[in-house]
């Protein structure tokens, strides 16, 4: 039966362009939501721009334009990038529209009429120059901790050590560099001890979270801080419509989650095709009400999972609507093994990568063959991305189809009757798994299951060699059995790569069902033959895949020239320190799920913190204990997770499993 759903992805601000970072979530979410259409159920997508607060406003006026103005030229681009990326939203609206208000104040009032807002008075760092309160981005000083100067207002990036803006030595505020001042103002805060139970049931409800983030949340539950929702002018938002509360303006995280809502109240209202349309009254009873025939799915990064996990229910709850069914949440991008940053050339953004010359849906592809259900990061290393897409779609599944194609116009007619039982057992097995591994965002497994389908063909192919005699009866099924496989696999492929997916079936005169039953059968239907040429997919080299990471800033450190023979000088050598280390502590480091923090000793007279990505490889740290290992003893300290890592150790093979050196590793394995 076909299931209504509303499914969100977390709302971008309208303050800058969509990276790669951004589209990991889109295209995760895309991929669940065609899915989804392709099982017949009824989804509407929503997203909209984030287009409330602080760095909004100050970007609006540096640039010269009204905060509104600004808003929708980001908003227009959003949306027009999104959808080069294949990611299609039933509506891309914008939180500063009239429905959202009325949802924000409609929520207000009910926190407020159960009793969950209280006043409190602040101090904050205040700006006299530009009359405004700094958040904690807006102020820039000289760590409590390390010393590090530069850093911001909530957080050293150097050491990793948290602390109020205040606790800053020598603030200055970031729009005009002078010193700011302690000033009081009054705040609207929400009491969630008070929904505290019906929050913890929620987070402990069947299938709303991921176990491992059900912990993370529930740590916080055990904490639970009240929350501020209300800034300052000058700031770009809705004003509080609360006598309590004169001259305020709703905080920017209180109004952007009410954008799923009233984002699909404008979709249903305005945007739905005819027949589609709601009233704003039938859309919340459809879609929000307690009880309602639907499932409402939220897909958010973990950075912004305590908005999403705590906040968002009470709410929700507050307001008398009904609570997620399911909130996704994924990790970040790196890019080659790194945050993405603009300093060293490696936030792309999605205007690079299409001017690249890249099909989006290559990257589609990497995503879903790297992303699973955790919160694990994703990386986008060149290296891996370019030999992924060669390796499975170039010479695997394109050439399959090529290969197929050619041979069919040579074996005669149109191809019909029984498969051959091993494709056929393959291929129907994976369309089995296929359907479960989709369900829990398991996309990895639908490419590896893509890609098996594939190889189980290609190896066929090898071994009946129906070149030879390509009208035989043989060949015909070798023939039949490849092409109907193709059919699974653009099934299986289409809510990752929709077009080449569709061209692919196309190609063989075969159609995707309109809805991918459980008990679909590839291997009955249209005769296979050779309609259309089947879509290429070209083998990436490097020097493109390199297009996508612009040359450094010129303001950033240079990084060393790679060494144009291959080799390293021996002086580059001799800078490297190596020294022999015993482990005196493992333990691995919370949140971190490859990381360990290891204590070693090094022959020095206080031992060394060193933070590796081994937690895969070693899940049981304290058996590290005692061990011997290789460290590069003089590699600059760097901070990971808020620990300062005094040296790398030296482990081989390719992650995840890499193995300390001491153990017996075989001769030529790569040590980094
Ligand atoms: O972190 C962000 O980019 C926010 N703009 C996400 C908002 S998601 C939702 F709450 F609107
Ligand atoms: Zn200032």
């Amino acid at each position: 039966m076909s299931q209504k759903i509303l499914v969100t992805s977390a709302l971008p601000y309208a303050n800058g362009s969509i990276h790669l970072g951004h589209l990991v979530e889109y295209i995760q979410t895309d991929v669940y939501v065609r899915y989804r259409r392709s099982l017949g159920d009824d989804v509407t997508y929503v997203c909209a721009a984030d287009s409330h607060g602080t760095p909004i406003e100050v970007n609006a006026s540096k640039a010269g334009v009204s905060p509104k103005e600004f808003v929708e030229r980001y908003r227009k681009e959003q949306h027009q990038d999104f959808q080069r990326f294949g990611v299609d939203f039933s509506t891309y609206y914008t939180t500063d529209s009239d429905e959202n208000r009325k949802w924000a104040w409609r929520i207000w009032d009910a926190l407020k009429s159960r009793g969950l807002i209280y006043k409190k008075s602040v101090e904050q760092l205040f700006c006299q120059k530009d009359g405004r309160f700094l958040p904690d981005r807006f102020v820039k000083g000289t760590c409590p901790k390390c010393a590090t100067p530069g850093q911001y207002g909530d957080v050293c990036e150097k050491c990793g050590t948290t602390y109020d803006p205040r606790e800053l030595k020598d603030p200055r505020c970031a729009i005009c560099g002078t010193s700011p001042v302690v000033r009081a103002s009054d705040h609207a805060y929400v009491d969630l001890k008070k929904v505290e139970p019906a929050i913890r049931a929620w987070v402990e409800g069947e299938g709303h979270l991921d176990a491992a983030v059900r912990e993370q949340v529930k740590g916080w539950l055990d904490d639970l801080q009240d929350w501020c929702i209300t800034r300052d002018a000058p700031y770009f938002g809705f004003p509080v419509n609360d006598a309590d509360f004169p001259g305020k303006f709703i905080y920017v995280w209180l109004d952007a989650p009410i954008g799923y809502l009233s984002s699909g109240e404008r979709y249903f209202a305005d945007e739905a095709p005819s027949a589609d349309r709601l009233d704003p009254a039938a859309y919340e009873a459809t879609y929000l009400a307690p009880g309602s025939p639907s499932r409402l799915e939220h897909f958010i990064g973990k950075d912004i999972l305590r908005f999403h996990a705590v906040f968002w229910p009470a709410m929700l709850g507050a307001a008398g609507l009904k609570l997620p069914h399911r909130l996704a949440v994924h990790g970040h991008l790196t890019v080659n093994g790194e945050k993405m940053s603009k300093s060293r050339g490696t936030f792309v953004t999605a205007r690079t990568y299409l001017d690249a010359g890249l099909d989006p849906q290559l990257l589609r592809y990497y995503y879903a063959a790297n992303l699973g259900p955790g919160v694990s990061d994703l990386d986008l290393s060149l290296d891996e991305f370019r030999n992924r897409i060669n390796a499975d779609l170039a010479n695997n599944v394109a050439n399959l189809a090529s290969r197929v194609f050619a041979l069919l116009e040579r074996a005669g007619g149109d191809l019909t009757g029984d498969p051959e039982e091993g494709i056929a057992g393959v291929t129907r097995e994976a369309l089995r798994l296929a359907r479960p591994a989709y369900q829990a965002l398991e996309y990895r497994e639908v490419v590896r299951l893509v890609n098996q389908v594939a190889d189980t063909c290609n190896k066929r192919l090898q071994e009946g060699k129906p070149w030879e005699a390509p009208t035989s009866p043989a060949s015909r099924t070798l023939l039949l059995s490849c092409g109907r496989a193709l059919r699974a696999i653009s099934v299986m492929l289409w809510p990752v790569m929709p077009v080449f997916a569709d061209d692919l079936c196309a190609a063989f005169g075969q159609s995707r069902p309109g809805t991918w039953a459980a008990d679909f059968d590839p291997f009955v239907g249209a005769p296979v033959v050779a309609r259309a040429k089947p879509p290429q997919i070209a083998r990436l080299d490097a020097k493109q895949v390199a297009k996508l990471v612009a040359a450094p800033e010129a303001s950033a450190p240079a990084p060393a020239a790679p060494p144009a023979t291959g080799f390293i000088g021996f002086d580059d050598f001799m800078k490297v320190e190596l020294k022999v280390a015993l482990v005196r502590a493992a333990v691995r480091v919370p949140k971190a799920d490859k990381l360990l923090q290891l204590t070693v000793d090094v022959g020095e007279p206080d031992p060394r913190t060193i933070v590796a990505g081994i937690a895969t490889s070693y899940p049981e740290p304290e058996a590290l204990v005692g061990r011997r290992i290789v460290v590069v003893a003089n590699l600059e300290p760097r901070a990971l997770r808020g620990i300062i890592s005094q040296g790398m150790l030296l482990a081989a093979g390719d992650p995840p499993r890499v193995i300390l050196v001491d153990e017996g590793v075989a001769p030529g394995t790569r040590v980094k």
